[in-house]
């Protein structure tokens, strides 16, 4: 029902009226099942549609579907070069699909775009859940020349990419650490990094992002969101503008790593000086004033017992109220 609910979208996303008959017609099914993909828009992909006797259904507002086309006009050459673009309407999760298609020999640059996700994951083993068209949800796999070990520190400087991108569209983020990107002090993105492959050898790496463009619907912790916020931003030239300054780091971090970023990262990361605590997935938490980052983008934090340094991934960071 889900291909059919998006090709009823398709029509739709122009916000004006289109009648079940004409629908049905163009895309050779009955009423019954252009009908029932009208709720499917509504139950399962929680979008408002109106019905209206005689003139058929139409859409609140129109909508803007992801496109290859919009984005790639707003990917500047460097971006053009390295990335390829793949767009699917529903998968289960684009780290899970990129992954599976690393193994399997994907190219270098490849980036899959998921207009909805029905196993999104986020860090910590937690879900990662977004109302259709609310956000941006997508991956790109990146490969390493320079093995597992010499990737330390690369989830800050996705982060570091994303300020770059947000703030060019004037949007006053800031990060914290390993890796969300916060808007008024709530989470507005997040980064789930993973890896495979060798010690020393190359390596693929996917990274996800996920990104709330207007309000995600319903989720377990106060979000932040663009449209709330007052940027209104359009998700294809978002995307784009966020391709383009991914390209430029990962080809940074690629020659020189993490000590290359590490002094914008200080100037962009809440919290820092402040105190904070630290929680695990296993263990008790742990409480001090988070002093800032070292060259391979751990957190050092000084607690009662002295200075401790955390390695990205096995902490989140809460500031103390
Ligand atoms: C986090 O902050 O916990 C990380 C969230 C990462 C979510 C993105 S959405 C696109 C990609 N696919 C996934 O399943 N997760 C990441």
């Amino acid at each position: 029902m889900s291909d059919l609910a998006f090709a009823v979208l398709r029509t739709l996303a122009d916000g004006r009226f289109h009648s079940g008959e004409a629908m049905a017609q163009q895309l050779g099914c009955s009423r019954t099942l252009v009908w029932q993909a009208v709720h499917h828009l509504e139950n399962a992909f929680g979008l408002t549609v109106f019905s209206v006797r005689g003139q058929g259904y139409r859409l609140p507002e129109p909508f803007s579907l992801l496109d290859v086309a919009s984005i790639r006009a707003g990917l500047q050459p460097d971006a053009a070069n390295v990335f390829t673009l793949a767009l699917a309407d529903e998968i289960d999760s684009s780290n899970t699909q990129l992954t599976t298609r690393a193994a399997l020999g994907a190219p270098h640059g490849l980036v899959l775009a998921a207009e909805r996700q029905t196993a999104g994951r986020g860090r910590l083993g937690r879900r990662w859940q977004m109302r259709l068209g609310a956000g941006l949800t997508f991956s790109v796999l990146w490969r390493f020349e320079r093995g597992l070990s010499g990737l330390a520190g690369l989830s800050l400087v996705v982060g570091v990419a994303m300020v770059r991108a947000l703030r060019g569209f004037g949007v006053p983020v800031a990060l914290k650490w390993p890796n969300d990107v916060l808007l008024d002090g709530r989470k507005l993105a997040g980064i789930l990094i993973e890896l495979s492959g060798d010690a020393l050898g190359p390596a693929a790496v996917v990274i996800g992002i996920g990104l709330n463009v207007s309000s995600p619907g319903e989720v377990d912790q106060p979000v932040a969101n663009l449209a709330d916020a007052g940027f209104p931003l359009q998700r294809n030239q978002l995307l784009a503008a966020l391709l383009n300054e991914l390209a430029t780091v990962l080809g940074q971090f690629d020659r020189d790593g993490f000590a290359a970023f590490r002094d914008e990262w200080h100037g962009l990361a809440a919290f820092l000086g402040e105190p904070v605590r630290l929680s695990f997935s296993h263990g008790e938490p742990v409480e001090g004033v988070a002093l800032g980052v070292d060259d391979s983008g751990a957190l050092r934090v000084e607690t009662a017992a002295g200075p401790r340094v955390f390695h990205v991934g096995e902490v989140s960071l809460r500031a103390q109220r």
